[in-house]
């Protein structure tokens, strides 16, 4: 477990959470926190075992749970599974949350599942992506589905300027900083209603660069046979550079007059009947 990695996304879904209002009323309002791609990856969920990997405070997980699947989430940070349970009490969306480190639970379980998801800034965190893709095929059924919609590894190379002026794509050190507050920067996009005050974070977390290729080519080294992989000209949610362009359903262009590159991609993947683990 890296403690300083944990403590920096302590601090961090502090300062989310802070500037997104009342969650369990939006919850019980019906609104939608999950993306048109993760709902169209992963189909009909319904009476399905579903784990979500990295669940963070448990918002999208609570929105699997009332598409009728049996949901656990899992995620490191203490302060975003308490924040989960009492979101789905008060929400009053059943779901189970655990707190793990998820390559060393993915290793360790004994629950097996229909369907494992991740999305939206997970494997960044996690230094060895072969150990991860080989736990995602070991906690899967046979014939069971994962789903993984990511941002696209390329963005962090562009710089603010739109220059090829940050990280290196095939960066193999890793990175040191502390969480930041992106969901402040990205407004309405990640469900601001009120920007506070943001807490300064003084831990630093450890993050790695991992390529497209390695990401699929891990998923393929487990087993795990892809039926679909895509990439997409939008983020959704979050506003990855200064320069991007709210529009329609939460997603953030390219402004006009630039040449556009991936912002997201998407993974899904089976485990064959008669696969690993
Ligand atoms: C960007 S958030 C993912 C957000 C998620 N898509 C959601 O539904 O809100 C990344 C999450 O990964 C978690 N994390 C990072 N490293 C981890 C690890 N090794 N084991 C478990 N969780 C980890 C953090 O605590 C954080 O909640």
């Amino acid at each position: 477990m890296d403690e300083p990695t944990r403590d920096s996304w302590n601090v961090a879904t502090r300062n989310h959470n802070a500037h997104k209002g009342d969650q369990a009323q939006r919850l019980r309002d019906g609104v939608e926190i999950l993306h048109q791609e993760e709902i169209a990856l992963l189909g009909d969920i319904a009476g399905k075992d579903l784990v979500h990997l990295q669940c963070n405070a448990g918002q999208d997980t609570l929105c699997l749970a009332r598409r009728g699947a049996r949901c656990l989430g899992v995620d490191f940070s203490d302060e975003a599974i308490a924040f989960a349970k009492k979101l789905s009490e008060d929400a009053g969306i059943p779901a189970r949350f655990e707190l793990a480190e998820v390559v060393g639970w993915l290793h360790a379980t004994e629950e097996r599942f229909d369907v494992v998801f991740t999305s939206y800034g997970t494997t960044g965190w996690l230094r060895d992506l072969d150990a991860w893709a080989r736990g995602v095929a070991r906690v899967l059924r046979p014939g069971g589905v994962f789903v993984y919609v990511e941002f696209h590894p390329l963005v962090w190379s562009i710089g603010d300027d739109l220059r090829l002026s940050r990280d290196d794509y095939f960066q193999e050190s890793p990175f040191t900083d502390p969480v930041g507050d992106y969901v402040a920067e990205s407004g309405s996009g990640l469900g601001v209603v009120a920007v506070g005050e943001t807490v300064a974070n003084p831990h630093v977390a450890t993050s790695w660069q991992h390529g497209f290729a390695e990401v699929l080519q891990s998923l393929i080294g487990a087993g795990l046979a892809l039926d679909h992989v895509a990439e997409y000209p939008h983020s959704n949610g979050c506003r990855l550079l200064p320069s991007l362009v709210l529009g329609e359903d939460r997603r953030y262009h390219w402004p006009d007059g630039v040449a556009r590159v991936p912002l997201m991609f998407s993974v899904r993947a089976k485990k064959p009947a008669a696969g690993p683990g």
